[in-house]
């Protein structure tokens, strides 16, 4: 069994942040997102992984990931040139595919299900392909299908407005080989890309055995900025264990579980987790409140933070309103003289500079 991991693509909907990087590197818990991915299908016991890179984002991915040593895994990349769709990548991973059995699993997407049940049910079941499913209020927004009550799926659409259910399909996928013969024979959709859900209904078409299980547990898909937050809030609830590397004063107090990394003082700070500060950061007179992620670099002087992301060398200084609900870019500074608004809510992309007078 092997895996693909896509993390290709445009990423237009974490603009600005993915104008600089890409969007499966933005980190959650302070944890680039294709991380997740990879020690998922790890732990699954499948190491052979191919990552789809595009040839903008490919370099800062392969740099930062590796070989796959890290992980215990043997990581491949796979240039494809242009975001054509997700069968489209399929197709460009099929020399490093072969005629093996795979997953497919979406860079951008966090699944908290253990893959091997899945694993266990494909092979045993000798399946053509496998969809994980989950129902979702906003079907529209995703691929959906339509199941029996065995679990076969009977119709799948990507992104319809008139949703036959809302099952949506999770980013996770099994196939044998006969899904490289689907997509040999599916054209473009309306939006120009070779679509999954095609090749996946062509297989439906031609009797395969195409089967669907609902996953427990949350799924997260990050597209999108309150996306990505709600992913931070969910992994720091579930997975975030406390540990203290760095120097806190005498002056601070941290309460509940906050991770605090090597090289960071905390100085005359309130921490209250679920938070996690990663290695050589700044806390001075700051209140950093639940369900934040501070990364490697980060300053925070005489803030008020909550419920946020601040990315690699951020700083934000003089802010006394209280910053929430926002994604602050790499090296991004926020700089604020004293009195003024009373509530500040920011999407602020690598690089800016924003100084509030
Ligand atoms: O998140 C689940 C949804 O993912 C499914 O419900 C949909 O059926 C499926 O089509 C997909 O929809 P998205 O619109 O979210 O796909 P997106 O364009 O965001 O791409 C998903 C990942 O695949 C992302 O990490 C980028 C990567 N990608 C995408 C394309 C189109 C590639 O590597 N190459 C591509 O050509």
């Amino acid at each position: 069994m092997k895996a693909i991991i896509l993390s290709g693509g445009k990423g237009t909907r974490l603009r600005p942040l993915t104008y600089t990087g890409a969007k499966q590197l933005v980190p959650v818990a302070n944890k680039p997102i294709l991380w997740y991915g990879i020690e998922d299908l790890v732990a699954a016991g499948i190491i052979d992984i191919g990552i789809i890179i595009s040839p903008e984002t490919g370099p800062e991915v392969q740099a930062k990931t590796g070989n796959g040593e890290q992980f215990g895994a043997n990581i491949s990349y796979i240039l494809q040139e242009e975001p054509a769709g997700l069968a489209h990548a399929v197709k460009v991973a099929q020399p490093f595919l072969k005629d093996s059995p795979f997953i497919m699993y979406l860079g951008d997407n966090l699944v908290q299900s253990d893959l091997s049940i899945f694993l266990n049910e494909f092979k045993s079941q000798q399946l053509d392909a496998l969809t994980l499913l989950c129902s979702v209020p906003n079907p529209t927004a995703f691929g959906v299908a339509k199941v029996d009550e065995k679990g076969r799926v009977l119709q799948l659409v990507e992104k319809p407005k008139k949703p036959p259910s809302n099952l949506a399909l999770v980013g996770v996928y099994l196939f044998n080989r006969t899904v490289h013969e689907a997509i040999a024979n599916i054209q473009p959709s309306a939006r120009g890309e070779l679509e999954i859900t095609d090749a996946i209904q062509y297989l439906i078409d031609q009797q395969r055995k195409v089967e669907a299980r609902q996953i427990q547990g949350w799924w997260l898909d990050t597209g999108k900025k309150d996306d990505l937050l709600e992913a931070n809030r969910v992994i720091l609830d579930t997975c975030l264990t406390a540990s203290t590397y760095g120097d806190v004063d005498n002056q601070s107090q941290v309460i509940g579980r906050v991770q605090i990394g090597q090289n960071t003082r905390v100085i005359n700070s309130t921490i209250r987790g679920p938070v996690v500060i990663g290695e050589n950061c700044h806390i001075e007179n700051c209140f950093i409140g639940p369900y934040s992620s501070i990364a490697d670099g980060a300053t925070l002087i005489n803030a008020d933070l909550e419920h946020s992301v601040l990315l690699q060398g951020a700083t934000v200084t003089g802010v006394h309103q209280r910053i929430v609900d926002s994604l602050i870019g790499q090296r991004a500074h926020i700089k604020a003289a004293p009195r003024r608004p009373k509530a500040l809510r920011f999407m602020i992309g690598d690089d800016s500079q924003i100084e509030l007078t």
